[in-house]
């Protein structure tokens, strides 16, 4: 699936649409992270150094379809001007006379951001007649929003159909990187799988049940499993629906010579609040009127030894209530495993990111994936829209 790139086509004075995931947490009308504009900048650089005229374009939020003052995108354009030390001019539509003025006067070397594309009802149902203003606007179409590229819309893919499309840089970044965990993985390769649902991961499970040594689970998923062993869970989160799939998924992983690992003890607790009283139990005792919140200390150093001997670790959600700490202690001691040790290691997906950035250990990881769902869907194996339209090299 090797795509073309922004480097295999020419790009000086060409007016060029660059789908970017601008889709960024704000705090009080700023940016509070600005992971995902910082990820952009090598293909923006690029672009401006060979003289391009770059149109950029993303979403923010869920508007739906409609005009909402606060997820317009002017706090992000004013950070990007701010890492690229130059003006970006941001105009108040994504498309319409305002915008054909405007990108008709721009010049080499200078950058316009569209408002919010999400503010147009025809973006999502990936309108035929919006992708064709949009494409109206460039010689050229670069997608570089990894995080959006499983979302079937006019400025991921429809607009691919009417003018030459290729990858930004970090699009090709994530593909490589990505790929490689389920092409040509380190071994032992250890995939790590949080969060609160199996539900949410299950295709994610069953195609690293396939590919990997050891599969460490944690967090609410592996309630669902321990109550799949017959393990008493007490008041904890376990989907019923989906436990005669998690002992489907227990005996599948022996036939893949896949070890399953879960957790021994587990930290429990009556209410979900900080700092609330808490107790550590075996994993297969969880009383009434209890809950499981977190990996017990065993079960987190022997995630961490498992981590420590492999040679590539992908990790995917949280360990525990992460957000509600003391709970976010197994997720901690797994993380600093993971940044010490000498494994080529791969994250990916909001909450996890979140934890490590507060934990201070982004910088220890060897990539971490901007996607969120859409890194998911690439792992599971699915064809993502925002990458299958682009031109194959
Ligand atoms: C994300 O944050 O995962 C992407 O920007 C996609 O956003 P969406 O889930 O609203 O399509």
């Amino acid at each position: 699936m090797a795509k073309k790139s922004v480097r295999d086509v020419e790009v000086k004075g060409k007016r060029i649409l660059v789908r970017v995931d601008f889709n960024v947490p704000l705090e009080r009308g700023e940016v509070k992270d600005d992971t995902r504009i910082r990820a952009a900048l090598p293909t923006i650089r690029y672009l401006l150094e060979r003289g391009a005229r770059i149109i950029l374009i993303s979403h923010l939020g869920r508007p739906k379809g409609e005009v909402k003052a606060d997820l317009r995108l002017d706090p992000v354009g004013r950070r990007l001007a701010a890492l690229l030390n130059q003006p970006v001019k941001k105009l108040d539509q994504a498309v319409g006379d305002t915008v054909t003025s405007a990108v008709a006067a721009l010049k080499e070397g200078e950058i316009i951001l569209l408002e919010n594309i999400r503010f147009e009802k025809g973006e999502e149902k990936n309108d035929p007649a919006l992708s064709q203003q949009l494409a109206r606007l460039a010689d050229l179409y670069v997608n570089d929003a990894f995080g959006t590229a499983h979302r079937a819309h006019a400025s991921t893919a429809g607009v691919a159909a009417h003018i030459p499309a290729v990858a930004g840089l970090l699009m090709i970044k994530e593909i490589e990187t990505l790929s490689r965990c389920i092409d040509n993985p380190g071994r032992p390769l250890v995939v790590i799988l949080g969060g609160a649902k199996v539900s949410d991961k299950i295709n994610v499970i069953r195609r690293f049940l396939q590919l990997a040594d050891r599969l460490l689970i944690g967090g609410g998923m592996a309630n669902t499993f321990l109550a799949a062993r017959g393990c008493s869970m007490g008041d904890s989160l376990v989907e019923t629906e989906r436990i005669a799939e998690a002992r489907q998924l227990m005996e599948e992983s022996k036939l893949n010579r896949c070890e399953i690992m879960l957790p021994e003890d587990l930290v429990v607790t009556r209410e979900i609040k900080e700092e609330s009283p808490f107790n550590i139990v075996s994993g297969g005792a969880v009383e009434e009127g209890w809950k499981a919140v977190d990996l017990g200390p065993e079960t987190a150093s022997r995630y961490s030894r498992a981590v420590a001997e492999a040679k590539m670790v992908v990790w995917n959600g949280p360990l525990g209530v992460c957000e509600v700490p003391p709970f976010d202690r197994g997720t901690e001691i797994v993380a600093r495993a993971v940044a010490q040790s000498e494994a080529f290691s791969v994250v990916g997906g909001g909450d996890i990111v979140a934890a490590l950035e507060s934990l201070g250990l982004t910088d220890k990881i060897n990539f971490i994936s901007t996607g969120g769902g859409a890194t998911l869907e690439f792992w599971e194996g699915k064809e993502l829209p925002g990458i299958a339209v682009l031109q194959d090299k």
